[in-house]
């Protein structure tokens, strides 16, 4: 917890946050310092009790010969989560990865997806999860399932952590969604602004740099 807290102080003014663990907050509180502030939006509590359903769920719909395609990077902490949850309900999913940029250091979309490392696994005949973050815009998920069709998937099924719902420029829904998102730029729990915040354990909202 010390590094936690000498990086940044949690509001705890949301609905959410009374759900996180109370001893834990006060301690954070205790030890505020000058720095970041961030408000928590999901705290692992509830993260980790959705992990679960949305794994059950998935498991439920049939999901034989199962490949997961994390994108990254901002998908590396839910997808770690996601495939351990997958597992406790009986799955066994091969796993590959594949890095796709539309934010670079900014935090609006570029409007352009660029592959930044591709995935090494054949997608063809196989029953595909891919799995992401944050669904905003709509381009990254789209040009992901776009491209794995392309190559030859049999099934094509995607899962997001957060859905923002109110900036779609291309029509694409996710078939399993943790959490609704506010229209808000969100870190932690895999998620960066330049390439900071990803250790923390629940997403949240940086309401001061
Ligand atoms: P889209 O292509 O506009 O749907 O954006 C999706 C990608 O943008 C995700 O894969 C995320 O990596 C990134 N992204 C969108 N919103 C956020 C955010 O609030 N925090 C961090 N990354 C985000
Ligand atoms: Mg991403």
């Amino acid at each position: 917890m010390a590094a936690l807290h000498e990086r940044c102080n949690v509001l705890l003014s949301s609905e959410t946050c009374k759900a996180v663990n109370r001893s834990w907050t006060a301690d954070m509180n205790d030890n505020m310092k000058a720095g970041p502030e961030l408000e928590i939006i999901f705290p692992p509590e509830a993260i980790a009790k959705r992990l679960g359903e949305l794994a059950r769920e998935i498991a439920n719909e049939g999901a034989d010969n199962l490949m997961v395609v994390a994108i990254l990077k901002g998908s590396f902490v839910f997808a770690a989560d996601l495939i351990r949850a997958l597992h406790g309900v009986g799955l066994a999913p091969e796993v590959d990865f594949m890095t796709l940029s539309s934010y670079r250091k900014a935090r609006t979309s570029a409007g352009q997806v660029t592959i930044l490392r591709d995935m090494d696994l054949d997608v063809r005949g196989r029953n595909v999860l891919i799995i992401d973050d944050v669904l905003d815009s709509g381009r990254t998920l789209a040009f992901a399932k776009d491209l794995i069709a392309a190559r030859g998937a049999k099934a094509i099924k995607t899962c997001v952590l957060l859905d923002k719902r109110v900036k779609r420029a291309v029509q694409v829904e996710p078939d399993y969604c943790a959490f609704e998102c506010p229209d808000t730029f969100v870190v932690g729990y895999g998620m960066d602004v330049a390439h900071r915040y990803r250790e923390l354990p629940f997403v949240g909202r940086v309401v001061r740099e």
